[in-house]
């Protein structure tokens, strides 16, 4: 692996890029960075941004940015990594819901130019395979910046999810139902089954940044950035890409890497 290098997708190595940066504030910005230079260098990108607890900072960082102006995303088409299944923007539970509060709306994006993943699809499986070839037709994913799961989920690909997989529906396993409980203080039901971007989707991004903070996640980091590449650890297919992959994690994150 490549240590401190230029962060940027036309890095000539074939390692992928891990950046141990010291606390959560400097992952935030260092994510926040990629986006705006990946948004610098192509004004109208396709990118995908995650939801959870650990890009809220990163989300924070590039509100600021946007209402400075130094960063224009007006021509930037943004798509959703996942929701969960019946679930839409209507529903203050939805993740698209968090997104539009915590990003979408303060980053005042053009309804026009925000995806997002048919989780409400009355057939999922033509409107997924609608969803991909929209985002050919913006010319592929520039960017897709994705947090890890306690599992080693990617957006909502579990355990078991192929390298190929696209967007589809899957079936959430009880910690993950849990893990995201939480975000509600526990209190609202998650349903069971959620719309996700595949781990093919995924991996067909020009650029993947892997966001990762915190002691919680050591043992499942080393085992996506050290253990085998396989269905168990989804995360771990992040590996394929080599110097298309940025992972930006904090020491605590990082505190079990060999
Ligand atoms: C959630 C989301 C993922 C997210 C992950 C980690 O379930 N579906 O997209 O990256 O879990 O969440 P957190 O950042 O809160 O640890």
């Amino acid at each position: 692996m490549t240590h401190n290098q230029a962060i940027g997708p036309s890095e000539a190595v074939t390692e992928l890029h891990l950046h141990v940066v010291a606390d959560y504030v400097e992952v935030s910005r260092l994510a926040a960075d990629v986006v705006t230079r990946v948004v610098q260098d192509n004004p109208e990108a396709a990118i995908t941004l995650p939801t959870g607890e650990t890009p809220r900072g990163m989300y924070q960082e590039l509100v600021r940015r946007i209402r400075e102006s130094a960063l224009d995303f007006s021509g930037v088409h943004f798509f959703s990594l996942d929701d969960y299944w019946g679930k839409g923007v209507d529903d203050e539970t939805s993740l698209t819901a968090w997104l539009n509060e915590i990003f979408l709306r303060p980053a005042n994006l053009d309804h026009d130019h925000v995806h997002v993943v048919p989780s409400l699809a009355s057939d999922p499986v033509q409107e997924a395979a609608a969803y991909e070839q929209e985002i050919e037709r913006r010319g592929g994913l520039k960017l897709a910046v994705v947090g890890l799961g306690p599992n080693g989920h990617v957006g909502f690909n579990e355990p078991g999810s192929t390298i190929d997989s696209r967007t589809r529906v899957v079936e959430l396993t009880q910690q993950s139902q849990n893990q995201n409980a939480a975000y509600y203080d526990g209190e609202k039901r998650i349903p069971d089954k959620a719309m996700t971007m595949g781990i093919g989707t995924i991996l067909d991004a020009d650029l993947i940044v892997l966001i990762v903070s915190g002691t919680a996640k050591a043992d499942i980091l080393k085992a996506t950035l050290e253990g085998p590449i396989s269905a168990d650890v989804p995360g771990s297919f992040l590996r394929t890409v080599g110097a298309r992959l940025i992972a930006i994690v904090d020491k605590d994150a990082a505190s079990n890497l060999s």
